[in-house]
């Protein structure tokens, strides 16, 4: 990784932290209790990829920071809200998250619930006062962002995990699994930057999904990959928490070293993908590096 892209990603980061406390309610507005915890889930913490997707991809077509802002915001704040939830007793029962206690710890499950919630709907109202670009395309965002949140989505990809906690699934159920439960949003960040810049033409669309397919998948990989290998403190969430919980996961079905290798594949299928970006595309090919090559 260069010094010129850690550089860039403490900028984004930065930024995006300072953007996400000003879109949100201050601490001391009723109900005051939700406004703090909101503030608890999502500030303070996370690595901000898909922030740092939507500035990398509003890059290829020269859309300045301002315009897209409340994407980066939108959608962190959704991934935030999703975190909130999948902690819970009824979903992963986890205690640890970005290496504080849980929502539902440190405050209570009713409020955790709530927390997702309000997260969920501010991330649509900042999407929707977006700035710099035609109204239209600002529809658009809406709908692929509610789309990728959503059954078809996010929420999708979560209700299989849990319905597969004890069985084998096959390659392509596992695969279909991860797509939706974390490459949807990952998808949305590369389109949401891309969309802020410009009507995408079909080539455009077609480079990007393959782009964002590969990252996607291979961001879930590694993710089941560290959960086997890292330790808590380094990931700031429970270590080993797949296999105590009896979760289908690529290391479960592919064993360690054949998902690193698929990781390593996917890293591949991503930079092909960008080639006809050309030196435009250079921070989407640092950020599949990122996502394949992290320890956290
Ligand atoms: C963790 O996401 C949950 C998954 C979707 C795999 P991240 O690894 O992006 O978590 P933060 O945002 O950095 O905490
Ligand atoms: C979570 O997957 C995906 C979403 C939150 C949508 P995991 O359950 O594997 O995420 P971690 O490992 O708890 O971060
Ligand atoms: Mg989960
Ligand atoms: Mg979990
Ligand atoms: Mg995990």
């Amino acid at each position: 990784m260069s010094a010129a892209f850690d550089d860039w990603m403490k900028t984004v980061q930065a930024g995006s932290e300072n953007d996400l406390s000003g879109f949100l309610p201050a601490p001391d507005v009723i109900p005051t209790k939700l406004h703090d915890a909101m503030r608890y889930a999502l500030l303070g913490g996370g690595k901000r990829v898909r922030p740092l997707l939507v500035y990398a991809a509003g890059a290829l077509f020269g859309v300045d920071a301002a315009t897209l802002s409340r994407a980066a915001a939108a959608v962190e704040m959704i991934h935030a809200y999703s975190l909130v939830h999948d902690d819970m007793p009824c979903m992963d029962d986890d205690e640890l998250r970005r290496g504080k206690p849980t929502v539902h710890v440190a405050y209570d499950e009713a409020t955790a619930l709530l927390v997702g919630d309000a997260l969920q709907s501010q991330a649509f109202t900042v999407l929707s006062e977006a700035s710099g670009v035609p109204p239209a395309r600002v529809l658009a965002m809406v709908r692929l962002l509610a789309t990728a949140s959503g059954s078809a989505g996010m929420c999708g990809g979560q209700a299989i995990d849990l319905d597969s906690i004890g069985i084998s699934l096959t390659l392509e159920q596992l695969e279909q699994m991860h797509q939706l439960k974390t490459g949807a949003l990952l998808r949305a960040s590369v389109v949401l930057g891309a969309l802020a810049g410009k009507d995408l033409d079909a080539a455009e669309l077609e480079a990007l999904n393959v782009y964002a397919r590969a990252i996607g998948l291979a961001f879930q990989v590694v993710d089941d990959v560290l959960d086997a290998t890292a330790d808590s403190a380094t990931l700031g969430k429970t270590a080993g928490k797949d296999a105590a919980d009896n979760k289908p996961t690529y290391v479960s079905i592919l064993g360690l070293e054949p998902s690193r290798a698929l990781a390593e594949k996917l890293r591949l299928d991503a930079h092909a993908a960008l080639a006809p970006f050309g030196e435009k595309a250079l921070r989407l090919r640092e950020l599949a590096d990122l996502i394949v090559q992290r320890k956290a």
